[in-house]
């Protein structure tokens, strides 16, 4: 069973729609076996996204992801990275596809509810970010 880490942004909680998104993930199949909510940090932010750094969003990215609390989950299922990927819907929400995550409850590129590991490296690496076993 693979493992991806999933964030509920800043604008979906603030917007009252967790628990459907937690809702949404376990009816696709997904096991949530971590759950946190956390506050982040700007330095946290800032080194969550370091792959990020020195892009032109990045400030408005750690802003954002400091702008409230988020709700950090530990998905498990058979190819959960992609699965979740699939389910999130693209980056942009104007492009995601009718169902998805994004589609529904992300408002811009910015704004856009969710966050999903893209590769078995990332996933490693942000599950142990927040869990110190998962
Ligand atoms: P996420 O999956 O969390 O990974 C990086 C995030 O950067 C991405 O979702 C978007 O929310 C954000 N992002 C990417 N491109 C832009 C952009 N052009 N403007 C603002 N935010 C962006």
């Amino acid at each position: 069973m693979e493992k991806t880490l999933a964030i509920i942004k800043p604008d979906a909680m603030q917007a009252g729609n967790a628990f459907a998104i937690l809702e949404l993930i376990t009816n696709h199949g997904f096991k949530i076996v971590r759950l946190a909510e956390k506050q982040l940090t700007a330095y946290q932010a800032e080194e969550f996204y370091a792959e990020h750094k020195g892009r032109p969003f990045l400030p408005e990215l750690v802003t954002f992801m400091t702008s409230g609390p988020v709700v950090v989950v530990v998905l498990e299922k058979d190819n959960a990275i992609l699965g979740w990927r699939d389910l999130m819907g693209a980056t942009d929400p104007a492009q995601a596809h009718e169902g998805t995550v994004r589609k529904l409850f992300g408002t811009s590129k910015g704004n856009n509810a969710t966050h999903g590991s893209d590769s078995q490296a990332s996933a490693a690496r942000e599950i142990a970010f927040f869990f110190d076993r998962a």
